[in-house]
């Protein structure tokens, strides 16, 4: 028996050994042969390929898979910076079935007809080379082939008919190259595109196809899903034949020469995106009734005949984007239209649109434009809970008469919508990028679906090789365009093989959420190696002649090395720079709560410092909209190089603001000292300045009690800086434009750049150099340079005297202080006289109670000598008694402000009631800036411009 055993066991091992032979045997000698002939013309190859331990393709090459035969059956080279052409050897490889070698944007030459004779493949995949010449007739003989993609190269001719005998094909790509000519049909030309039932992807957009389409090229037995043949320069009528594909969810037809009736679609029920815009088509209007699945829709730019607004503008539920430019539509838009939950883009300019236009108060959340420039709107009603950047008027009616001339509604830009996505930005020394182009994309604006699209695709990568994962959209351009940056985690850099199984989506094995559509990706050149670096080379070169040069030499390179030494302790303790410039800023500063970040963090939370992110500007430098990894919203504000305010005011800041914590005060989260930046990161405030509520664009109307609670919160906080900091804080420059508003309205002190502490003098009285902005400035400390908690007050006062003329202080060359006291008459109970200088707002709303007093005690702040003003614990005292004598409640104040602009009455008629909720939603923001920091940041500069004015 134990004989018996020993001999099974030894049997078993024989054919363990016999079985691993036969894995390991050397690849087949044809394709050995083959592909050794095709490296020949290649250089840049992996590194697998070029070893010289390496002679077995199946076993060692990367991208090489072979069949139990040892034939190769797949060659994949995505993105590995080959160079070259592809010989004519590939015909030797006759068991391929797949073959991909996108994304080398070096490899090109004319494709060889070769390739026929790889019967077997299934898989042919040429993307973003720079292959050029014609398609050979040659690939009509993959008859095994499915997925067919020459799109992104240089081909030139016209599609071969040949190619209507790939019957098995699903995907056909042919996009974005040069190709001539008509689409080949079977009828006319023995074969054509026609016969491809199975094709679900006919892409040959961005070409110069050419001639009309016949009716017989489509028919109710294919399953095509996408059509894309735009930006070609077909003519002719739009074949009726494509209206009865049952399975149809994206036509791009647009950018052509089509003339002619649309022919009926309503057969088309999954179509999401119908893009016909840019060519010469006539007739009727299209009626897209029934085409419940519409998201996208494009008819701009036709020759309609003139119509009405068609009614599927509200019958359609699932709209997204809608252009219609200059299609000749009039009358009044539907209110419907603008309540679908998920409409993000209406582009109607250049149209005939008349009447009010109406939203209504329901409208969609997500939109974010609604363009209808140069039409005849004569009027407009907002509501409210309007919160959309923009609404773009320029060119109507109502632009021309109206107050509503210089607003952002009436001017021609376009502001792009805020991208609040740049957390998505990843940065790495070695990032692998691929640009993932998105053709037929059914929303308007990406930011609502790059999480969706960022989740899916880290999930999928993440599988194959850990990483993270980065995505920036680009818009603007034909396509939309996304960026995918992968960083290695735990390894310094990708290698072949992880680029080859990870990144190639070339194969759409990865599938985006559906609203994204069509889609190729092109890979960016990969550094697979270090350089080998000059600087090394010199280095070391430099290091042998300072040995042979001797002492001095090296004393002076140790010097050398210690300074260098203490810059890397910069980069690791953002303080130990502190001191070290040419400046005097004393030590660094004293910090409580307050965050330091890294310059590449602010970079990333407002990608890259984006103009597009940029919401004010001062002297001081300008100020940016991030968003947080966390996201949290915030505002930065970075100083120019060289700004005026120095590197002591920023200090000051830094130290003051991390020290004051306060509901009434904007709050600093954070700063970065890092590379010659300064910069100081607030909290984000989203309606902007008092100014511009008041008498700027916003268009905002705050009511009486609206005030009353804006000057109560200002006085806290400044109250608190006078009387609760410790050290007391002076704010030296309390004006309109730095009390800022939060989505609550409630009011926040901004800016203490020029804040001093109170304890550095004797008394409370600080001799210094005058600063401020004119027509806040305290007299008495112009004169006598004596600076108090009385001159905020005297400021504060001022802003009193705002918030009941609603203009600034200094206008048409008249004082506000003065304007007011001349004006004054007691004897009026109601006005005191100021009827003709108050805001005809708060005359329009009515409700004044308390007004005489709340103007007495403005007029006290503003008295010429500091002792006669209340100090700001007083003036908080008696607001809250004017409030609670009056039965007004901090709480429950209402700023809602429905108005409608009536061109032909030349004035906003406010229109009642505003809404009793305690909700104070705001209204209506026609300008994407709500944060204006402008002219929040006065230097030394500001006194003289205010002078000049
Ligand atoms: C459309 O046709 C006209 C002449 O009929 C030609 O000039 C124009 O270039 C064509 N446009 C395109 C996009 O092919
Ligand atoms: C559009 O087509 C529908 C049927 O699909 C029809 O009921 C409707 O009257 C048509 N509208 C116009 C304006 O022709
Ligand atoms: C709007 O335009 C249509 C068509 O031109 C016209 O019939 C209608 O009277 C106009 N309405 C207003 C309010 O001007
Ligand atoms: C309005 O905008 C603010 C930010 O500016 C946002 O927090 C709020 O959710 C928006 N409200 C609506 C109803 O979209
Ligand atoms: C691409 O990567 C996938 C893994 O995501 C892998 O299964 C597939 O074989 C790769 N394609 C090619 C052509 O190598």
């Amino acid at each position: 028996m134990a004989a018996k055993g020993r001999l099974f066991f030894l049997l078993l091992v024989l054919c363990l050994f016999a079985g691993s032979r036969i894995a390991a045997a050397a690849t087949n000698p044809q394709d050995a042969a083959a592909l050794k002939s095709l490296k020949k013309k290649w250089s840049n190859l992996p590194r697998s390929w070029t070893k010289k331990s390496s002679n077995d393709p199946c076993d060692q090459w990367d991208g090489v898979i072979c069949n139990g035969n040892s034939r190769i059956t797949s060659l994949n080279l995505f993105g590995m910076n080959l160079k070259g052409t592809l010989s004519d050897d590939i015909g030797s490889l006759t068991e391929l079935r797949v073959l991909d070698v996108s994304s080398n944007k070096d490899l090109g030459g004319p494709l060889t007809p070769a390739i026929g004779k790889l019967i077997q493949l299934t898989h042919l995949v040429l993307i973003g080379c720079s292959f050029s010449g014609t398609v050979p007739n040659e690939l009509g003989n993959l008859a095994q082939l499915e997925f067919f993609a020459l799109n992104s190269n240089q081909f030139t001719g016209s599609i071969p008919p040949s190619l209507g005998k790939l019957s098995k094909v699903t995907w056909l790509d042919l996009a974005n190259n040069s190709l001539t000519g008509r689409l080949p049909n079977s009828r006319d030309d023995g074969a054509g595109l026609d016969q491809l039932l199975n094709a679900e992807h006919f892409h040959l957009n961005q070409n110069l196809l050419e001639g009309p389409i016949p009716e017989n090229m489509f028919n109710s037995n294919m399953s095509l899903k996408h059509i894309l043949l735009d930006r070609n320069r077909f003519s002719g009528n739009i074949p009726a034949s494509i209206g009865v594909i049952p399975t149809l969810e994206v036509l791009r037809l647009n950018d052509n020469n089509f003339t002619g009736q649309v022919p009926a679609m309503q057969m088309l029920t999954k179509l999401h995106v119908l893009m016909l815009s840019n060519n010469k088509l006539r007739g009727p209007m299209p009626n897209l009734t029934a085409m419940n699945g519409l998201q996208n829709v494009d008819l701009s730019n036709n020759s309609f005949t003139p119509s009405g607004v068609p009614s599927w503008f509200t019958e359609l539920k699932g709209l997204m984007t809608l252009t219609m430019q200059s299609v000749g539509i009039s009358g009044k838009l539907p209110q419907e239209l603008f309540s679908r939950t998920n409409l993000q883009h209406v582009i109607l300019s250049n149209n005939q649109l008349n009447d009010t236009l109406d939203m209504g108060n329901n409208i969609s959340k997500d939109l974010d434009l609604v363009d209808i420039r140069n039409n005849k709107i004569a009027s407009v009603t907002v509501y409210g809970t309007l919160n959309y950047t923009n609404l773009k008027l320029e060119g109507n009616p109502l632009c021309t008469e109206s107050l509503l001339s210089d607003t952002m509604l009436c001017t021609d830009q376009l502001t792009e919508p805020p991208s609040l996505y740049p957390t998505f930005n990843v940065q790495c020394k070695n990032p692998f990028v691929e640009t993932i182009e998105f053709r037929s994309p059914s929303f308007g604006n990406v930011n609502k679906y790059i999480d969706e699209l960022h989740k899916n695709l880290s999930g999928t990568l993440d599988n194959c090789t850990p990483n993270k994962l980065g995505l920036v959209p680009y818009t603007g351009e034909a396509y939309l365009k996304v960026e995918l940056k992968a960083c290695p985690v735990n390894q310094k850099r990708f290698n072949y093989s992880q680029v080859l199984n990870c990144f190639n989506l070339t194969l759409q094995t990865y599938k985006p959420p559906e609203i994204f559509g069509p889609y190729y990706v092109d890979a960016h050149p990969y550094p697979f190696h270090d350089k080998v670096s000059r600087a090394i080379l010199i280095g070391v070169v430099t290091g042998s002649v300072l040995l042979v040069v001797g002492l001095t030499l090296i004393g002076i390179y140790a010097v050398r090395q210690r300074k260098r030494a203490r810059k890397l302790v910069t980069l690791s303790d953002p303080f130990a720079s502190w001191g070290s410039t040419t400046e005097d800023i004393g030590e660094a500063p004293k910090l409580k709560s307050a965050r330091v970040f890294t310059l590449e963090e602010l970079k990333l939370s407002t990608n890259d410092f984006r103009e597009i992110n940029a919401i004010g500007a001062g002297g001081y430098g300008t100020v940016y909209r991030g968003k947080l990894m966390d996201g949290q919203l915030i505002a930065i504000k970075r100083s120019k190089q060289g700004s005026m305010q120095g590197g002591l005011e920023f200090k000051t800041e830094i130290e003051l603001l991390s020290r004051v914590h306060h509901k009434n005060l904007v709050g600093l989260v954070g700063f970065c000292f890092e590379k010659g930046e300064r910069m100081l990161v607030y909290e984000f405030i989203s309606n902007g300045t008092l100014s511009e509520s008041l008498y700027g664009i916003k268009g905002v109307q705050l009511d009486w009690s609206s005030r009353l609670k804006i000057a109560l919160d200002s006085a806290r906080g400044l109250a608190y800086l006078h009387d609760h900091a410790n050290p007391p804080i002076i704010h030296r420059d309390v004006k309109s434009t730095n009390i800022l508003l939060d989505a609550k309205m409630t009011a926040k002190v901004a800016d203490f750049g020029l804040s001093l502490l109170v304890s550095d003098s004797e008394e409370g009285e600080l001799c210094t150099n005058v600063k401020g902005t004119l027509g806040y400035l305290d007299p008495e400390y112009y004169m006598t340079q004596q600076l108090t908690a009385k001159s905020d007050v005297y400021s504060f006062g001022v802003v009193l005297l705002e918030l009941i003329v609603a203009k600034p202080p200094i206008y048409e060359k008249k004082y506000i202080v003065r304007e007011v006291k001349t004006a004054l008459d007691m004897e009026d109970s109601m006005y005191c006289g100021l009827k003709d200088v108050m805001d005809p707002v708060l005359l329009k709303l009515g409700g004044l109670q308390g007004f005489p007093r709340f103007l007495k005690m403005a007029l006290q702040c503003v008295e010429e000598v500091g002792p006669d003003r209340p100090s700001m614990n007083n003036i908080v005292r008696e607001i809250e008694m004017i409030m609670q004598d009056h039965g007004i409640t901090p709480g429950s104040v209402s700023t809602s402000s429905s108005f409608s602009v009536d061109s032909t009455a030349k004035k906003f008629v406010p229109r009642f009631p505003y809404s009793n909720t305690s909700t104070s939603s705001t209204t209506f923001e026609m300008d994407s800036r709500a944060f204006e920091y402008s002219g929040g940041f006065p230097s030394q500069g500001s006194l003289q411009n205010n002078r000049n004015t």
